[in-house]
């Protein structure tokens, strides 16, 4: 038999196991589903496509995919983010996963490519910022002749993106299409990839159900926020080694990754600014300590530069030259192009060390850039701890079952998972930090308007 996966040392599975075992106790949620579902097996049949970065916590995922009866391909959805140890014990296991830390992008989307190649094709996706699904999508407006396609976040992607596109094509004519059409649903984990979804969806582009995954109160709550606490710091630690205390540090945008990551710097000894476009958020943000300021008037005073918008051209060329000598800068969130990287490829480069480069502008004061501009926490440490991704990944599974089992009852439209499933994978996770939960008399319960076992809130209810 052939291979069937690209990883980096397959001889690091061992490694990669030891570290599963201990993420297992760190994952009550997934754990717990392969007890609830492992009999059963609900996703028998379901041939899922992956597209979300190759950790130790998605290796935990994958498994209990399989458990739950998936077959599974696997790639990573960013080119910085995996963890070779996570890919060989999964390759070692018998899932085909393609993925290999700081493999190119032409490398990238051909991956993203080999993730469909089941012999039947893949009849459901599971998504981390959207690419795989942008994959076939685009892909089969090619196909099809059509040119009004959604845009791409970076010109570079996009150029590897449609030379994989064009290869499939001539291979395989007629891919992209039959591939669409055998996909029964998609549940996207990020932002940015739900995002994307609901532009689709608005142009009448998305052509199955999907499910929001990120806006479950136990993702985006908890992910977001918590997750990059922890390893935003990490990253910049693992990265530099810089001392933390008494330096100042401006966070672009205060969603629930820049309030995680405001926090984290904060919680370092660092004096912290934030930046906002939306008031309320500026509000949080003022409210919770912070100053918030215009990153103009900031830029040459501060040492730590970090973005958080999912947004475009937040730290652009004119704030880099501005920069203090050996300041640090990097982007947490989703994609590249929040900082204007491809304006610095003139400039001289220096590598520290994977993934940590030295820029030197032309006044000769020096830029420490982390992981080329992508999300830091993922390429320069080991992203989001175990038990905080166990939370996000009983989302996924909850939304894998529900779009397999009851997919046709859903309309070509973006989906959050019921509350009620919400409530259940918060529950799941308390035991393990000794949480008790109140139980409500049916009294307590009537005189507040809700069930006595939930829901515990309305759906307007914010958190
Ligand atoms: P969010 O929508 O909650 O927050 C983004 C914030 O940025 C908003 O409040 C928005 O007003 C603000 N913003 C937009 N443009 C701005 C500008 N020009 N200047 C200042 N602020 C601006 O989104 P969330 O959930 O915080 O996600 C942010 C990004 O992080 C997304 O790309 C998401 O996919 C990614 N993400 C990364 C994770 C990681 O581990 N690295 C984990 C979870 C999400």
């Amino acid at each position: 038999m052939t291979q069937d996966y690209i990883v980096k040392d397959i001889a690091l599975a061992d490694y990669g196991r030891k570290e599963l075992d201990i993420a297992e106790t760190e994952m009550p949620g997934l754990m717990a589903l392969r007890e609830e579902f492992g009999e059963t097996k609900p996703l028998k049949g379901a041939r899922i496509a992956g597209s979300l970065h190759m950790t130790i916590q998605t290796a935990c995922l994958i498994e209990t995919l399989v458990a739950l009866g998936a077959e599974v391909r696997w790639a990573s959805c960013n080119i910085f983010s995996t963890q070779d140890h996570a890919a060989a014990v999964i390759a070692a296991s018998g899932t085909p996963v393609f993925a290999v830390k700081g493999e190119t992008l032409e490398e990238y989307w051909d991956y993203c490519d080999k993730i469909f190649a089941f012999e039947d094709g893949a009849n459901m996706i599971l998504d981390d910022g959207g690419d795989a699904t942008m994959y076939i999508l685009i892909g089969a407006r090619v196909e099809a002749g059509e040119t009004d396609l959604i845009e791409m976040p970076t010109s570079e992607e996009e150029e590897y993106l449609f030379a994989q596109i064009k290869k499939r094509m001539k291979e395989t004519p007629g891919f992209f299409t039959k591939q669409k059409e055998l996909i029964k649903g998609v549940s996207e984990e990020t932002t940015t990839g739900v995002h994307r979804l609901y532009e689709l969806s608005k142009a009448g582009q998305l052509p199955f159900p999907a499910i929001n995954v990120n806006d479950s109160v136990t993702k985006s709550k908890f992910d977001n926020k918590y997750g990059c606490k922890e390893s935003l710091v990490d990253g910049i630690r693992r990265a530099t080694d810089v001392m933390m205390a008494g330096k100042v540090a401006v966070v672009c945008g205060y969603g629930d990754v820049g309030k995680g990551s405001a926090a984290s710097l904060q919680g370092a000894g660092a004096r912290v600014l934030v930046t906002e476009a939306d008031p309320i958020c500026a509000l949080q943000a003022a409210m919770d300590g912070f100053q918030v300021v215009l990153l103009d008037e900031v830029i040459s005073d501060v040492d730590i530069i970090i973005t958080t918008t999912g947004n475009k051209d937040i730290v652009r060329i004119e704030h880099m030259r501005a920069m203090k000598d050996m300041a640090i800068l990097g982007n947490i969130g989703h994609f590249d192009n929040e900082i204007q990287v491809a304006a610095l490829k003139n400039h001289k480069w220096t590598n520290i060390k994977e993934q940590v480069d030295m820029i030197e502008m032309p006044s000769g004061n020096r830029i420490i850039l982390l992981s080329e501009g992508r999300l830091l926490n993922l390429g320069n440490a080991t992203g989001h701890p175990s038990f905080v991704m166990s939370a996000s990944f009983t989302n996924q599974v909850l939304a894998q079952i529900e779009l397999w089992t009851k997919g046709g009852e859903y309309g070509k439209d973006v989906y959050v998972l019921p509350k009620h499933l919400d409530e259940k994978v918060a529950a799941l996770h308390l035991d393990k930090v000794g949480a008790k939960l109140t139980k409500l008399s049916p009294e307590q319960a009537a005189y507040i308007g809700v069930g006595v076992d939930g829901p515990f809130k309305p759906e307007h209810y914010r958190y």
